[in-house]
């Protein structure tokens, strides 16, 4: 039995029962993105994403100023495999200054893209450890 549903961004897909489930079969008009999730997007979690039909993956974000120290924890988030690509590394931080040097340690791990979060609302993140990168967004040179 199959079903075909528009969705409210104009999204078309077609979903299909069988007997091994439910399986959507999504139109080529728009790309399926991961979003980055802290705790959650990890290779595991990606590489399930992907099997499902996520188009592109991202890591969950990464503090600059611990990449920059070689915490062992954020370190091991830059760990990628082939098989998610394309995959997305984020990173966020207080300085750009870390954010620089952050960026060239990520470029090491090879990966398709660089995210810059540049303002996540969390208040663990913007009240906190990247409040000035809060400020970025009311102050867009700073972000170059
Ligand atoms: C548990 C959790 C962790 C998140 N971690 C990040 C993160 O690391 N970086 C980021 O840019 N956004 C993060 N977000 C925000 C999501 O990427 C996404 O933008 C947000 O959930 C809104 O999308 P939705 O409307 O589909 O839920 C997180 C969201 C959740 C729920």
């Amino acid at each position: 039995m199959q079903e075909n549903l528009t969705g409210a961004a104009g999204l078309t897909a077609q979903r299909s029962y069988s007997d091994s489930g439910l399986t959507a079969k999504r139109s080529e008009r728009h790309a399926l993105y991961l979003a980055p999730m802290e705790d959650v997007t990890d290779p595991a979690f990606r590489m399930l994403c992907k099997r499902y039909g996520a188009d592109r993956v991202y890591t969950e974000f990464v503090n600059a100023d611990a990449l920059v120290r070689d915490i062992a924890s954020t370190t091991r988030k830059l760990t990628i495999h082939d098989a998610e690509r394309p995959v997305a590394i984020q990173i966020y931080g207080r300085e750009p200054e870390a954010m620089r040097d952050a960026a060239l340690i990520v470029e090491q791990a090879h990966p398709d893209f660089i995210d810059i979060n540049f303002g996540c609302p969390v208040n663990k993140i913007a009240g906190r450890q990247c409040r000035p990168y809060t400020g970025y967004r009311q102050n867009p040179p700073r972000m170059g």
